[in-house]
């Protein structure tokens, strides 16, 4: 840009650039330049990506019993490239999703929740829930038997939960059971409500990622080193770009060569043989299937409710068993546990 034209804007809107550089610039660790390092950019890279197509589908969605079904079909037959941003935004939710667990396991293998970054730990645990219930209610959307039963399920099983379990079910039901008002309900929760909670969370995660640094990670070959640095911008700006410009190639191919179909439309009068969560819920469905009813529903409360508080459940077994590893073998058996049950939920089908 010329100097006159940079001048003429630069009076209009008086924001000093080397005041932007200053405050987004920060030196990043050396470790981020290896790729699992950086995960945490996936997701959100991958978020826009979702809200990008999700306003294009938003379009032609039409979030009523008798016409999402339909309206989905339109979107995958009709609509000029409407397969393929259906496509995008389908494996797009699937990789964020996945992004965002290897992300947590990534934290959680180098012990980046611990002090003083408890809190942004359960900023994250709070995100985690935001995706898995936008993957809830997106899928939910297209009226298809799995979906639709799915739903289903997954409202009942709010009403186990005590107390409290039978108003949250009416209010995300919007009545005693499904209705004609129900997807309304999902599509504004999966449009506007999570989305806006998710941006919000977002805000103060990558605030206090900002305030914090990344930590410093030492491997035991350069303990001597001095820690290095390198500038946020452009080093990791490239990085991420190219992370960025990978994804979208590998979305596009899913896209087309895996395409996303329509399955049956729901029938509420005929409940399939064969009942399935979508894949990131395998793990709580089976845990559902071992321990039915209320001792599930309690126990998979009380398991969420110490992954939040992580941190401090870790500052305590650290200072009681004097053995800073300890977690590790915890996150070990956790994390095979959850690819066990998982599997186990794919490979059967009751
Ligand atoms: C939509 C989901 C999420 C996004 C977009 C996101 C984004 C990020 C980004 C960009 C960073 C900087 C370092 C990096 O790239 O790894 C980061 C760090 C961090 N994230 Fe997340 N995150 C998400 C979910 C989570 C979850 C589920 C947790 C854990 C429960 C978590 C916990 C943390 C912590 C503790 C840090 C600091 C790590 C350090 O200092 O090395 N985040 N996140």
């Amino acid at each position: 840009m010329s100097t006159g034209g940079r001048d003429w804007i630069a009076e209009r809107v008086p924001i000093s650039l080397e005041g932007i550089a200053a405050v987004t610039n920060e030196p990043v660790p050396e470790h981020l330049k290896r790729w699992w390092f950086a995960l945490g950019g996936t997701p959100a890279y991958l978020f826009v990506v979702q809200i990008v197509t999700g306003i294009l589908l938003a379009f032609y969605y039409q979030p009523s019993p008798s016409t999402a079904f339909e309206s989905v079909r339109y979107i995958t037959e009709q609509v000029s490239y409407g397969w393929y941003i259906r496509g995008l935004h389908k494996w797009g939710a699937t990789l964020m999703i996945a992004a965002v667990i290897l992300h947590q396991i990534r934290v959680f293998f180098t012990g980046a929740y611990r002090r003083p970054r408890e809190l942004n730990w359960m900023i994250g645990m709070a995100l985690l829930v935001c995706t898995l219930l936008l993957g809830f209610t997106g899928y939910s959307l297209v009226f298809e038997q799995l979906s639709y039963w799915g739903a289903t399920v997954g409202a009942n099983i709010t009403d186990t939960v005590p107390i409290v379990g039978p108003m949250l079910k009416d209010a995300l039901l919007g009545g005693a059971a499904y209705n004609d008002r129900t997807l309304s309900r999902f599509f504004i929760l999966h449009g506007a409500v999570l989305p806006v909670t998710l941006i919000l969370l977002l805000v103060m995660h990558i605030g206090l990622v900002r305030l914090h640094g990344v930590t410093q990670l030492r491997f035991e070959a350069e303990d001597a080193a001095p820690v290095r640095h390198f500038n946020f911008f452009p080093e990791h700006f490239y990085t991420e770009l190219i992370i960025g410009l990978t994804l979208m190639i590998l979305l596009s191919a899913l896209a087309t060569l895996l395409p996303v179909g329509t399955g049956a439309r729901a029938n509420p009068l005929i409940t399939p043989e064969v009942i399935k969560p979508e894949w990131f819920f395998y793990v709580a469905f089976r845990w559902l299937k071992l321990f039915s009813g209320l001792t599930a529903v309690l126990t998979q409360g009380f398991i969420v409710f110490v992954m939040f508080c992580w941190p401090f459940v870790d500052d305590w077994l650290v200072r009681r068993f004097k053995y800073p590893e300890v977690s590790v073998w915890i996150g070990v058996l956790g994390v095979f546990t959850i690819i066990g049950m998982t599997m186990w939920e794919a490979l059967v089908a009751h």
